[in-house]
């Protein structure tokens, strides 16, 4: 791998590959940080990725992609709000890690400026927030709107719960404000609120919130509007985007307006002539920090006059005349007790560090994640060594390194355990179609292991599945939590295994009547023959969805040929591994899944009780003689007649390939309205593009 190489020895080759690997990386971490409230990586490691991103290009320019992660902010708005466009996008802030980082910043604005030697340059510094920012319009002194950020261009309109914020002034104060104007600035929860609110979230059973800032935007982000006002945000106001008119002539005329005007400003702002006076602002507000009562990560720097920072502009995503000063991440050297594994609830088994508990940066950690078992080789880390831990942000602490390597009394060195620590089954690593192993090591025993039978269980009643009516994921949480359902098979002798765990037939039970109790059982009963494709998909046998199901379920039809048919192939059949390959559309990652999932005896005994309870009904061949068989199809847009799900199934019935994405490849594409990039891009590439009413017609449906 290329990662680590310095940019200047990077091959043409090797830059593409990273850039194209650093853009997935990037994108997939903002989504996990913006969208669901749940980072992926510590901001450093965050901003590395960005760092090296931008390195490359600035080496490589031709290269540069179409999707680079340096022409974007944030991400993709959900649907789940309107989207509102913001009058001027709401940008990012370039970072400085160093005082030169600090002296270039100011350097090259004077440069850009033609300042003279002697000249006065005023740059204001305040702590950088670490909530989330909202951009509020405001007509007439009135607010009238609040949106997210979303992607800078477009965020989310949150006015009802931005409403909830006492900090927000729904009626400016004071006067003087321009007839309209966009207030931005920073939503967050004060450390006190926000463990609080964990507490109350933990008694009721619900999620918790890694750190204050996902929580503050976790409950901003809220359908229920109720939810929003119980949870106290705050709200400090520090810029501004469109106004129908000037009215200050710096940053510090404006934030005082902004104070006149009833917003909550922050009181370490302030303006500084020289690099010495940002960075004697920046030690201040580094010591102050674990005393402030809510999370800063770092200290802005802006240039105080707003004519200047007209002339300097914007470079892609940043201002020039604004940069983020992060503090680094804090760190201390602690005992590692032991090495523990937790098996998620989709089976991977994640080494977790039991620290003696330390303080850093004034919280008491006592966790560290290691990832996985390459980083532990990695970092050569043993239970008893002293290591160096680093808590960056709010995210999880990490382990750098072992401090008393030479300490002749070390442990012998980990050994990642080769079966599940919840159920034994085994836990294997799976290799790619490239020979590439993946890093995480998972449990095969899917179904029957207690630590993700639940999530198994909802997959194997869920609507793709057995679809069982009235058995949705509450019930089934529900029955397994009572201990009456353990595995697949339970479902279908509920009355029984209620009777053996001594509980009250399902009718007494609270929330079922009568009525409900036994439409219940019908709707079980009525699934005793469930569909091969169904039946297989709902195993949840990882890279064996719902679509390789079908293409299972098409070549074998019955059941009974499939499967010993996998079990052959799982005991070293040359012949029979090659006649699951020899299925088009099915990779060696199925067939090494399904060989896995073949060994594990507790598989296989699950699968025994529920074939007593069940008789899978086989597939029906596909017609070859459709005028579609053979054909690459991709479905895009909103279809009229049929949902996206029917589509694709009677597609794959008629002996068609339905893919999720345009290439050359694909025959004909199915554009409902609404279609757009998949649209576009078959046209470019000259692939058929019909409506749905042509596909039903060249179908035959
Ligand atoms: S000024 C055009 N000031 O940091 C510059 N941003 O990384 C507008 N932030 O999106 C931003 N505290 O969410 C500014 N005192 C502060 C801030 C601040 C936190 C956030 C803001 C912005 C992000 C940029």
């Amino acid at each position: 791998m290329s990662g680590n190489k310095p940019v200047e020895s990077l091959t043409e080759a090797e830059a593409r590959r990273e850039l194209a690997r650093l853009a997935t990386e990037i994108r997939l971490a903002d989504s996990a940080y913006y969208k669901d409230d749940d980072p992926h990586f510590t901001d450093a490691e965050y901003d590395a990725l960005r760092t090296r991103n931008s390195e490359i290009e600035a080496h490589f320019p031709a290269l540069k992609r179409a999707d680079s992660p340096s022409d974007r902010v944030g991400v993709e708005v959900s649907d789940a709000f309107s989207k509102v466009e913001h009058g001027i996008p709401m940008l990012s802030l370039d970072n400085a890690f160093s005082e030169e980082d600090v002296a270039e910043f100011v350097a090259r604005i004077r440069r850009y400026l033609g300042l003279e030697a002697g000249e006065e340059l005023s740059i204001t510094a305040e702590p950088k927030i670490d909530g989330l920012s909202l951009n509020i319009t405001y007509e007439n002194g009135v607010m009238v709107r609040a949106a997210t950020r979303g992607n800078g261009q477009v965020g989310e309109d949150v006015t009802v719960n931005a409403r909830t914020i006492e900090d927000i002034p729904k009626k400016l104060a004071g006067s003087g404000w321009p007839d309209r104007i966009e207030i931005r600035g920073e939503v967050y929860m004060t450390g006190d609120a926000f463990n609080t609110l964990n507490e109350t979230q933990e008694a009721s059973g619900k999620k918790t919130f890694a750190n204050p800032r996902n929580a503050a935007a976790g409950s901003l982000r809220q359908l229920d509007v109720a939810i929003t006002r119980s949870r106290p945000l705050r709200f400090f106001a520090y810029a501004w985007g469109e106004v129908s008119g000037a009215f200050a002539e710096t940053q510090t005329e404006a934030v005082a307006k902004l104070s006149d005007w009833g917003f909550v400003t922050n009181e370490l702002f302030a303006a500084y002539d020289d690099v010495a006076g940002l960075i004697g602002a920046y030690d201040d507000m580094a010591e102050r920090r674990a005393m402030l009562g809510y999370d800063i990560d770092g200290v802005v720097y802006k240039v105080n006059r707003l004519d200047w920072q007209a002339r300097l502009g914007f470079v892609s995503r940043f201002p020039r005349w604004a940069i983020a000063h992060k503090f680094p991440a804090e760190r201390a050297v602690t005992k590692l007790e032991a090495i523990e594994i937790q098996v998620g609830r989709t089976g991977t088994l994640t080494p977790v560090a039991r620290l003696t508990p330390i303080t850093v940066g004034g919280v008491v950690v006592s966790n560290a994640t290691l990832h996985n078992e390459d980083e532990i080789a990695r970092l050569d880390v043993r239970p008893g060594d002293m290591v160096e831990i680093q808590r960056a942000g709010d995210v999880i602490p990490q382990v750098l390194g072992v401090v008393d390597a030479d300490n002749e009394n070390r442990a012998e060195p980990f050994e990642m355990p080769h079966t599940c620590p919840e159920c034994g089954s085994a836990a294997v690593r799976e290799v790619d179609d490239k020979g590439v192993s993946d890093v995480r090591r998972r449990c095969t025993g899917g179904l029957t292991c207690p630590a993700q039978a639940v999530e198994r269980l909802k997959h194997f009643v869920s609507r793709k599945a057995l679809d069982i009516d009235g058995l949705g994921a509450k019930q089934v949480e529900l029955f397994y939590t009572k201990g009456a359902v353990k595995g697949p098979q339970d479902i279908f002798r509920l009355a029984a295994r209620f009777e053996a765990e001594g509980l009250p037939p399902l009718s007494e039970w609270e929330g079922f009547g009568e009525t409900s109790a036994s439409n219940l059982m019908a709707a079980i009963d009525a699934r005793r023959t469930p569909p091969f494709q169904r039946f297989l998909n709902g195993l949840g046998i990882r890279h064996v969805g719902e679509n390789t199901s079908g293409l299972f379920a098409r070549h074998f039809l019955e059941w009974d040929a499939f499967w010993s048919t996998v079990k052959k192939a799982a005991d070293g059949d040359t012949s029979a591994e090659a006649e699951l390959l020899s299925i088009d559309g099915v990779g060696q990652t199925a067939v090494d899944s399904l060989k896995d999932f073949a060994l594990e005896p507790h598989n296989i005994e699950m699968l025994e009780s529920l074939l007593s309870e069940v008789e899978v009904e086989a597939a029906k061949a596909a017609s070859n003689t459709s005028a579609v068989s053979g054909k690459t199809i991709v479905f895009t847009g909103t279809l009229e007649k049929m949902t996206r799900d029917e589509a694709k199934s009677r597609a794959t019935a008629l002996g068609a390939k339905v893919s999720g994405s345009v290439s050359a490849k694909t025959d004909i594409v199915v554009a409902g309205p609404g279609a757009g990039s998949k649209l576009k891009k078959a046209e470019e590439l000259g692939v058929q593009v019909m409506s749905e009413d042509d596909w039903l017609e060249l179908a035959g449906l």
